[in-house]
């Protein structure tokens, strides 16, 4: 088990760790520009807040500490401290892991903004709930699947991804409940449900290497000291389990 660290040291952990892609160093340095609430036709359960950062041509979402409901956390199993250190592990995760699961998680760093520190992930295009990447089969639904059931993904409903019709990319939002625990809550999962519904639930070669990379790194590509206890251990136990069985887990299966 790996040891359990305050939320202070795991912030520090998760600073070092964060920088040195163009979109990341863009979103960390840039001045900001504008910060408002974001109103949405899919409102989420936490405060999100649109921000505009000097340097990055999108709008991005920053996800604060303060803006977390503590009884819908609660409900997901996780503190009110999880949400942000979820966003940013989960990006993590996808960019070292890299291709293809770079480019379906927006980049994602901490940063203090509007005197709260949070979240701060990169603004994609798209439509939610689009049927395209939940067609059997589809190469960026299969991905979306294994990552999903890998960093144990709790609320991945039709609202959480977006679907960009112009350059046929998928892009998955939203990490707050995920890194979930065994016999934690899961709302949703819906590319999971699909790949398994599908019978095409078997590791490809390629995910097999992705999940044996993460197994041989003695802190789980750094996460160990980032993730909350023992969020970590789970996610390496849960790449052990798909390694064992040759397939995905179960959706809600953490
Ligand atoms: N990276 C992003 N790109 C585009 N829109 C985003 C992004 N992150 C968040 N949003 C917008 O903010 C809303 C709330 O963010 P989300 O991460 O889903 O938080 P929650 O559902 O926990 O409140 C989303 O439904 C979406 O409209
Ligand atoms: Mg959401």
């Amino acid at each position: 088990m790996f040891p359990a660290l305050p939320l202070g040291d795991r912030v520090i952990n998760l600073v070092g760790a964060q920088g040195g892609t163009p979109d990341e160093d863009a979103m960390l340095n840039g001045h900001l520009l504008y910060y408002a609430p974001h109103g949405t036709a899919n409102p989420g359960v936490n405060s999100t807040y649109a921000a505009g950062i000097d340097g990055v041509p999108v709008p991005c979402f920053h996800k604060g500490f303060a803006g977390v409901d503590a009884a819908i956390a609660h409900r997901y199993g996780q503190s009110p401290d999880t949400p942000p250190i979820n966003e940013c592990s989960a990006w993590l995760l996808a960019k070292t892991l890299g291709w293809p699961y770079n480019l379906l998680v927006p980049s994602c760093v901490l940063r203090e903004l509007g005197g709260q520190p949070g979240s701060l992930s990169m603004g994609i295009h798209g439509k939610p709930g689009d049927p395209a990447p939940l067609a059997a089969g589809y190469p960026q639904g299969m991905a979306a699947a294994l990552f999903d059931s890998l960093i144990a993904q709790q609320d991945r409903h039709l609202g959480n991804y977006r679907w960009d019709p112009a350059i046929s990319r998928l892009h998955l939002i939203d990490h707050g409940y995920a890194f979930a625990r065994p016999n934690d809550y899961c709302n949703a999962s819906v590319f999971v449900e699909i790949r398994r519904r599908s019978g095409l639930a078997a590791l490809t070669a390629d995910e097999r290497g992705s999940l044996n990379a993460l197994i041989a790194s003695p802190d789980v590509f750094g996460l160990a000291g980032i993730l909350e206890a023992p969020r970590a251990d789970c996610l390496a136990e849960r790449a052990r389990q798909m390694i064992a069985r040759g397939e995905i887990l179960n959706m809600g299966e953490f």
